[in-house]
């Protein structure tokens, strides 16, 4: 899914207040630009994140841009890399322009996945130190049993990095589906967990960041732009730490 999409004639017609006609010879004279380069085409797609400038007036700000994905399997969670796709490739190349991602999934995880092209706003909603809470479903080999869930709620010991995970909500789904909710993200840190216990994760679906859920309108594979509130929401919830929306089964801290 793409953003919403306008011609270039169209827009200049209702902006100026002009027939389409009359804002053909404008096109022609290069009096037109998009986003920094000279527009001539009548048909050229623009959106409400395009800069638009007749000579020295600004008809339209380029807006920062927010996005959910919905993460398939099987894509880096990067703007690039050398060898593999990443999920940027599942962006049109206007809505892919400069963004960042704000937080990552490992290649074979699924679900929500946050983008901007403001720098600002990825680092704040995803600073790893502002404990907003995260929720996946986890699907494992072998049954899930209590013993987990204390083991998860208590924290583990990472020697490799020398710390101790903050305690985790584990709820039984099923025999081998729990939903997880963490307040930080290590390296690998649910299959590491789940490795504790020699109980390999099969599939990681990240449901939640903070206040966002996934869309569930949105197919794997697709985006969407943010609204408004939900731009706040993904930053004041980094911001306090906590969510507006608390889980009844999120971490306890
Ligand atoms: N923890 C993992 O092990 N993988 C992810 O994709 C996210 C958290």
């Amino acid at each position: 899914m793409s953003l919403q999409r306008n011609r270039l004639d169209r827009f200049l017609s209702a902006r100026l207040g002009i027939s389409r006609r009359a804002v053909k010879p404008l096109l022609a004279a290069g009096r037109v630009r998009v986003d920094e380069q000279t527009a001539r085409d009548c048909e050229l797609p623009v959106t409400a994140f395009s800069t638009i400038v007749l000579d020295e007036d600004v008809l339209q700000q380029r807006r920062p841009r927010y996005f959910m994905l919905h993460k398939p399997a099987g894509l880096l969670s990067a703007t690039r890399d050398p060898l593999q796709p990443t999920v940027l490739s599942l962006f049109s190349a206007g809505d892919g322009k400069g963004l960042h991602l704000a937080g990552r999934l490992d290649k074979h995880s699924t679900g929500l996945l946050l983008l901007s092209d403001d720098s600002r706003w990825t680092r704040t909603s995803s600073t790893p130190g502002a404990g907003v809470e995260k929720s996946y479903l986890v699907g494992v080999r072998d049954p899930i049993t209590p013993e987990y869930v204390q083991a998860f709620a208590a924290g583990m010991y990472f020697p490799f990095e020398d710390i101790h995970t903050q305690p985790a909500g584990l709820e039984i789904l099923e025999p081998r589906l729990a939903r997880l909710t963490l307040r930080e993200g290590r390296y690998h840190q649910i299959k590491r967990m789940f490795g504790r216990f020699r109980n390999p994760v099969l599939s990681l679906h990240r449901e939640r960041i903070g206040a966002l859920s996934l869309d569930p309108e949105l197919a794997p594979g697709h985006y969407r732009a943010l609204t408004d509130e939900e731009v706040q929401k993904a930053v004041q919830c980094a911001a306090v730490g906590a969510c507006p929306e608390p889980s009844a089964t999120g971490a306890g801290a």
